[in-house]
């Protein structure tokens, strides 16, 4: 593990008892140098004897002091298990919390970018509970990182890529007009995206993002790696290059005094808005390529398949095996998404006031979540006892592979939230009811302890009972 938090944790060297017995034991062996008559001979052995003896209790008593402990701390955690545990265990939830809306907001001329990340040196972290969540996502080997990303009416995300991840992003308000650039400049795709709608930009494609609408555009963005995320502007890559070198690569007009005409701002450019942006920008247009092109790195997941259940609805931008069930344009990014390896399967869970997703787990994939609108609350059935814990707008949740997780809609409007799932390939999972009722009813009847016709009163329904009603 290269992370030192979790290491500094580890076990207490088991040494001091083990120091004692050798201390005691030094002391009569000395003793015995001692030239001396018969009786002393005795006392000497008869006080070893007494030493050796009171060892031998001392032991015994510590190892059965040991064995108490360890059964009282065993009663602990299945007490912690209770619905009613310890205060200071509540912290336990930000290994699958972030608090994303509330926490740090890293200004820039043109916008903000807020994160839910892994950082490799601790003092990065703004509090414990970032850090709390950063390990976790790490020690799990989440392959996802999160972040909102707000650009302000014109910003610009500026020209960039990353050199360790995908990118996949769900527009949650504004217009944007996006870029992106694949190898060889082959494919230059350009496209605006609007609320719903789903962006994936594979790993060191170069893109932009630039708002084009009066409001703020606001992104949650998914990258695909638990670790710092790498990435290089435009700008940057310009600046770093020599004169001479960029000049005989651009060749301009002008030559090597053209390229000292740029000049680097003393600012980060990441989202730069200029104040004279009218005066350097005379005629933008904001045009859409083909099809083919822009349906590789889009996907209009607000206007995709609705799957309807009793509590909810449940859309999903996401691979398809032949295309099953996809429009032509779902198509091209279902192939694009499987084509690229470690791609997400997103989608968008509506749960309606008071509603359920039932408790589920996944076999396939981790998940992460971000809270769009309305509020709930999240259980988790993972490799620690954590409460139940409330999330709302801006929150992130996480939920490893493999851990069971339900979430309960408890306000009076629809808790709407965006998911993201480390697979590009069909996301395998199993709900509470359907292992109930695929399990014999004399193996749970042995298991519960209770008669096996009881479990007669566990209805099978015809609908999908994923996201129920009240
Ligand atoms: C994209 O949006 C801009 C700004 O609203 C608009 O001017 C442009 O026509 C749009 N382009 C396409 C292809 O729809």
């Amino acid at each position: 593990m290269d992370n030192k938090g979790f290491e500094l944790q580890e076990g207490l060297p088991n040494s001091i008892p083990y120091n004692h017995h050798k201390e005691t034991y030094a002391t009569p062996a000395q003793e015995k140098r001692n030239p001396c008559s018969l009786m002393r001979i005795f006392l000497v052995c008869f006080l070893a004897c007494l030493v050796t003896t009171s060892i031998g209790v001392l032991i015994l008593s510590l190892v059965y002091v040991g064995s108490v402990n360890e059964k009282a701390s065993r009663e602990v955690i299945n007490r912690e298990i209770n619905p009613n545990p310890p205060q200071k265990q509540a912290e336990t939830r930000y290994s699958f919390l972030n608090r994303l809306g509330k926490s740090k907001e890293y200004l820039f001329e043109g916008g903000a970018i807020r994160w839910a990340r892994f950082r490799k040196n601790p003092q990065d972290y703004n509090n414990e509970n970032e850090l709390s969540f950063g390990n976790s996502i790490s020690s799990h080997r989440s392959k996802m990182t999160v972040a909102t990303l707000r650009i302000l009416g014109n910003g610009l995300r500026v020209p960039h890529w990353h050199f360790n991840a995908n990118e996949h992003g769900f527009l949650i308000q504004g217009k944007a007009w996006i870029g992106v650039v694949d190898d060889g400049a082959n494919t230059v795709a350009t496209f605006n995206v609007t609320v719903g709608q789903v962006l994936f930009f594979p790993m060191n494609t170069l893109h932009w993002v630039k708002c084009v609408s009066d409001e703020d555009c606001l992104f949650i963005l998914f990258f695909t790696t638990h670790d710092e995320l790498k990435t290089l502007d435009m700008d940057d890559a310009f600046f770093e290059t020599p004169e001479d070198v960029a000049s005989r690569s651009l060749k301009p007009e002008g030559g090597v005094e053209f390229i000292r005409t740029f000049k680097k701002p003393a600012a980060d450019q990441a989202i730069n808005l200029p104040g004279n942006l009218m005066d350097l920008v005379q005629n933008a247009n904001y045009v859409q390529a083909a099809d083919t092109l822009v349906w590789q790195y889009f996907y209009d997941l607000k206007g995709s398949k609705q799957f309807i259940y009793s509590g909810g609805i449940i859309q999903w931008a996401r691979h398809r095996k032949n295309g099953a069930g996809l429009s032509d344009k779902e198509k091209i990014y279902s192939d694009s998404i499987n084509r690229h390896s470690d791609t997400l399967t997103l989608g968008t869970l509506r749960i309606y006031s008071n509603s359920l997703r039932q408790p589920h787990f996944h076999f396939n994939a981790h998940e992460m979540g971000y809270v769009i609108s309305g509020c709930g609350v999240v259980g988790v059935v993972g490799d620690q006892p954590v409460d139940e814990f409330s999330v709302e707008v801006g929150d992130v949740f996480f939920f490893p592979i493999g851990t069971q997780h339900y979430i309960k809609s408890t306000c009076v409007e629809d808790f709407y939230m965006i998911l993201a799932f480390n697979t590009g390939n069909q996301l395998e999972t199993l709900d509470m009811d359907d292992y109930f009722h695929a399990t014999a009813d004399h193996i749970l009847a042995q298991l519960f302890r209770k008669k096996q016709d009881e479990f007669k009163k566990i209805p099978k329904f015809q609908d999908d009972q994923a996201v129920i009603k009240p």
